[in-house]
């Protein structure tokens, strides 16, 4: 068995500068979905036969989620940009890695992984880097361990580096989630394929269910109704013989975010964001956004794969303060930190609530989203899980350098910022952008963006 090695030192700060740029105009797709590209590597090894994908997020998260398929057993094949065939072994016949599985910055990636390696019988060290070595795993360890798996070694409160041993029998379980989370969802559901019986997962709050889409779509047999207000009871039955189907990734709503809030506040912009996924439990940000009185248009609304896209156009718009209830925050979860920055150009007040999550995202995403606010000139407050943000009215100082902590969207938002700030915002570092997108800054200026 591998034994985790110390988390690599981070590679050299890559620093950052946007500046109030002219108007953003043009016609681009952003990379694929994240949920969806390391959904379908996953279901793609746990699936006999093989699974091709077009529009697979090539990003540093998804990658290394390609390489523990293979460690687990897979063939994956690159055939081109985007394009991507997993030959799987199915559900049950897993490979033991010989090798530590690194998932890099990737909570998504490392929570959905101890899933499926929680179902079978093999050993494995789960590791990423600084950021991710922060990060709680015990809300996946914990079902997981009630499951079958045993947790072998973990760091000081279930941390990462963790040894995982898988169940030799998965037992299926009825697990009411605590956290409006589909990555410990999702993780139970992939231990819950390989346990005979019905797997049941309860959230109060209905949290991304691509999951379940994609389970579904591949053959797996689920029943899934409402519970209480606002969440929902998933039943699957273990053990299916999952069938490879094609998978086409719509374009990535937490990325198409930052183009469409930059096109919203630098003046005279107009821009069309092609093939969005627009999956109703990923809508948040564009519901909040046309309250606040943005220009957005929804064009040719269709399905792809099981998952409805649209074609979005987006109009620079005056906005104003509005107040997003805690309610709304699964569906919208990675969407503030730029929601905060359309805020900042708003007139009046927006009040966020229930952001207890955002402390453990890639970074404490609260505290880095109001020190950013901070360093640029930006009224806010920070009440318990709540953010306001006093917005200028069209106006931000800007002239702050941004701690981003390791976390691309930080770095994104507020590079964001400064196209329509009247001094440049620098970030410390953008190298994490290629986490979940690449090519962010080479898009941007395509658009007239001042990125450099
Ligand atoms: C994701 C779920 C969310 C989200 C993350 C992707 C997923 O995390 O923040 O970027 O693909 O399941 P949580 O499940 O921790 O809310």
């Amino acid at each position: 068995m591998p034994t985790a090695s110390p988390a690599a030192t981070p590679a050299a700060l890559a620093p950052l500068v946007a500046r109030r740029s002219e108007r953003l105009s043009g016609r681009v797709r952003v990379p694929g979905d994240k949920s969806i590209s390391h959904r379908s590597l996953l279901i793609g090894l746990l699936t006999v036969g093989a699974t091709e994908i077009e529009g697979l997020l090539e990003g540093e998260d998804v990658l290394a989620t390609a390489r523990a398929c293979a460690a687990l057993g897979a063939a994956v094949e690159r055939l081109g940009p985007g394009r991507w065939r997993v030959r799987g072994v199915g559900v049950g016949s897993l490979l033991e890695p010989d090798q530590v599985l690194d998932f890099g910055n990737s909570g998504t990636g490392v929570r959905l992984a101890m899933g499926v390696v929680a179902g079978h019988p093999v050993e494995a060290v789960f590791d990423g880097d600084q950021s991710l070595r922060r990060r709680p795993m015990r809300r996946v360890l914990e079902p997981l361990a009630r499951m079958g798996a045993a947790i072998i070694e973990a760091a000081p409160d279930g941390r990462l580096p963790v040894r995982l041993k898988g169940a030799e029998d998965a037992i299926p379980i009825v697990f009411e989630s605590p956290l409006p989370s589909a990555q410990v969802k999702s993780a139970v559901l992939f231990c819950g394929l390989a346990a005979p019986g019905e797997t049941t997962v309860i959230e109060v709050e209905a949290t991304r269910d691509h999951t379940e889409r994609m389970l579904a779509y591949f053959g797996a047999e689920l029943a899934i109704t409402p519970h209480g207000e606002h969440g929902k009871r998933i039943t699957l039955k273990g053990r299916p013989e999952l069938r490879p189907r094609p998978i086409a990734v719509p374009a990535d709503p937490s990325s198409a975010a930052f183009p469409l809030v930059a096109a919203l506040i630098v003046p005279g912009s107009d821009l069309i964001l092609e093939s969005v996924l627009a999956n109703p439990l990923r809508t948040g940000l564009l519901h909040t956004l046309k309250q606040m009185g943005a220009g957005i248009e929804e064009i040719d609304r269709r399905e792809q794969g099981g998952e409805p896209v649209v074609d979005l156009h987006v109009r620079a718009s005056k906005l104003r303060g509005v107040e997003v209830p805690a309610a709304r925050a699964p569906s919208m979860i990675d969407e503030y930190p730029v929601l905060a920055i359309a805020a900042a150009f708003a007139e009046g007040e927006t009040m966020m609530r229930g952001l207890s999550e955002l402390r453990v995202k890639e970074s404490d995403r609260l505290a880095a989203i109001a020190a950013g606010l901070a360093a640029n000139g930006v009224e806010h407050e920070v009440s318990g899980d709540d953010l306001v943000v006093r917005g200028g009215a069209g106006r931000v100082q800007g002239g702050g350098t941004v701690m981003t902590h390791m976390d691309h969207r930080i770095a994104m938002a507020f590079l964001v910022m400064g196209l329509a700030s009247d001094q440049p915002v620098a970030v410390d570092d953008a190298s994490l952008i290629a986490t979940s997108f690449p090519g962010f800054t080479e898009l941007m200026r395509g658009l007239g963006a001042d990125i450099g």
